[in-house]
């Protein structure tokens, strides 16, 4: 409904600079030095857990600063670019990979101290097969920005109980890539790349054990997400499966067990 003091307020759009729309959320701004995203019945957990990190000394991921006049989230603009899909050449050496695993790891042992409010409602996708600590999620290039001032990863509504394998199997995937496009020269740098990520988190054997199966899991479990939420007409999975998301992460899970021999050399030997 249209009505006189609706015409006075300006749309959403014209306020703010738009920032580039990811796959799940839209209507992302920038104001200054803040960015406005649309709030949740997650969003009051999700930050109390960024108020933890900034305390305990993780300064990886944007502050928050409560819900504005809009009912939006407001967090502190991260400058720089993010990683994928423009950017990933920035990831390319072992120097770079090596700090993402360090960045995933410091949040970690941040996050292990965390005790969510009693209230916490986490947007629980896809259930981790335990969780002793508050994870992200999504890990991954797209949601890393790479500046000057740090790097700080972003987008925070997937964060909910899981465990450090179950978070770090998904940051391998998306950070190695473990993607099934690739040319047989390019399992070698998959092997290698998982190596240097896992070696820099600094798991310990029986941890690295206890990621090989993981690393498909994850992989599938997204396809199993986006296919019910497809199947559901739930949305943007249905969108996302629409174009082809969910195939593209089958693919994926089953190129890794494929060549799972390659990982365990390279997280074993
Ligand atoms: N705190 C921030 N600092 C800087 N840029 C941000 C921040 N939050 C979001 N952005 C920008 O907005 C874009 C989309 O944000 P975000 O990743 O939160 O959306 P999304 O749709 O949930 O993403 P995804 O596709 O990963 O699910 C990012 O790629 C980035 O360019
Ligand atoms: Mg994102």
């Amino acid at each position: 409904m249209d009505g006189p003091s609706s015409r006075r307020r300006r749309p959403l759009s014209s306020e703010g600079t738009p920032l580039p729309q990811g796959n799940v959320t839209s209507g992302i701004v920038r104001i200054g030095d803040t960015v406005r995203r649309p709030a949740g019945p997650w969003t009051p957990a999700v930050h109390a857990l960024l108020r933890h990190l900034h305390a305990v000394g993780f300064s990886g991921a944007p502050q928050p600063h409560g819900i504005d006049e809009r009912g939006r989230e407001v967090l502190s603009f991260a400058p720089g670019v993010v990683a994928w899909p423009d950017h990933f050449e920035l990831l390319a050496d072992d120097r770079a990979l090596a700090r993402v695993g360090h960045l995933v790891r410091d949040l970690h042992d941040a996050a292990a101290g965390f005790t969510p409010p009693p209230d916490a409602q986490w947007q629980v996708g896809i259930p981790a097969p335990d969780g002793d600590l508050i994870v992200h999620n999504d890990v991954a290039p797209w949601n890393l920005v790479i500046g000057d001032e740090g790097w700080v990863l972003i987008d925070w509504d997937g964060a909910a109980p899981g465990s450090r394998l179950w978070d770090v199997a998904y940051a391998l995937h998306g950070f190695a890539p473990l993607s099934a496009a690739v040319g047989p020269d390019g399992v070698a740098v998959q092997a290698h790349r998982v190596r240097v990520l896992a070696g820099a988190y600094g798991l310990d054997e029986a941890e690295r054990r206890g990621l090989l199966p993981l690393l498909a899991r994850r992989a599938m479990s997204m396809h199993q997400f986006l296919a019910e939420g497809a199947a559901n007409g739930v949305e943007p999975w249905a969108r996302l499966w629409a174009d082809g998301h969910g195939e593209s992460w089958r693919a994926d899970a089953e190129h890794i067990e494929r060549h799972r021999t390659d990982r365990e050399r390279a997280l074993l030997d």
